[in-house]
């Protein structure tokens, strides 16, 4: 029986409007390039479950939720997520292109809303087990910045029309990550002109797959 090789994870991270879902295209680009099958997913979300759960922690402002009750809606959304989407196509080979996952929650719920670190931690390892993403791209960009981008695209969610003291939070805390997992999570900054992030993120992309050794 021929059997593939696992396929690899990868995340992307940042702030609203630091240019993540602008740039997937570009990553998957990269690795379509070298034949690599990407399935294309986001959180919270990637399932009809969790796309649910999605629409009650960005929009439902009348249902007063609880940051301990966000935080579970979310580690909920992410148990589907694994189960039904992410763990089946890195087992069939294929890798996994994510907008925003477990890092998004030590920044949002951790940093922002102060829920201890060692708290996620236990979920994450309930929820996760061992799968950790293998590359995390973190979109880092000033928060007037951010904000500014975010506007001109969308109306506010739940976060992203929270106070500049939370969104100063969330940068620390992704910041802080970064240089916890220098491996793993690389910095790209995203104050730059488009051009340049894209330049910076087709770079990282191809780093990555050079340390992927044919199995
Ligand atoms: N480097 C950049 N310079 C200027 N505008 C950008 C840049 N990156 C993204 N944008 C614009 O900012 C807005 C937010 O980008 P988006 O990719 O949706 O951010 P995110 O997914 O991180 O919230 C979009 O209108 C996008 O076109
Ligand atoms: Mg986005």
């Amino acid at each position: 029986m021929t059997h593939s090789p696992r396929g690899r994870f990868i995340t992307v991270e940042g702030q609203d409007g630091a240019g993540k879902t602008t740039n997937l295209s570009v990553i998957r680009d990269t690795l379509e390039q070298s034949s690599i099958q990407v399935v294309q997913t986001r959180e919270p979300g990637g399932t009809p479950c969790g796309e649910a759960l999605r629409e009650l922690v960005l929009n439902r402002r009348d249902l007063d939720i609880a940051p301990t009750t966000e935080l579970l809606t979310i580690f909920a959304a992410r148990a589907q997520h694994i189960l039904q989407v992410i763990e089946p196509a890195l087992k069939s080979g294929r890798w996994v292109l994510c907008d925003r996952f477990t890092d998004a929650t030590y920044a949002y719920q951790g940093g922002g809303r102060g829920i201890s670190l060692d708290t996620i931690a236990v979920l994450e390892a309930m929820v996760q087990g061992t799968l950790q993403p293998d590359l995390t791209l973190l979109f880092d960009v000033d928060i007037d910045t951010g904000d500014a981008r975010a506007r001109q695209r969308s109306e506010a969610d739940r976060f992203e029309s929270e106070q500049h003291a939370f969104k100063r939070a969330v940068r620390a805390q992704y910041l802080a990550l970064a240089q916890r997992n220098p491996q793993r999570i690389k910095v790209i900054d995203a104050a730059q002109p488009l051009e340049q992030v894209v330049h910076a993120v087709r770079s990282q992309v191809k780093a990555f797959l050079g340390t992927v050794v044919d199995e």
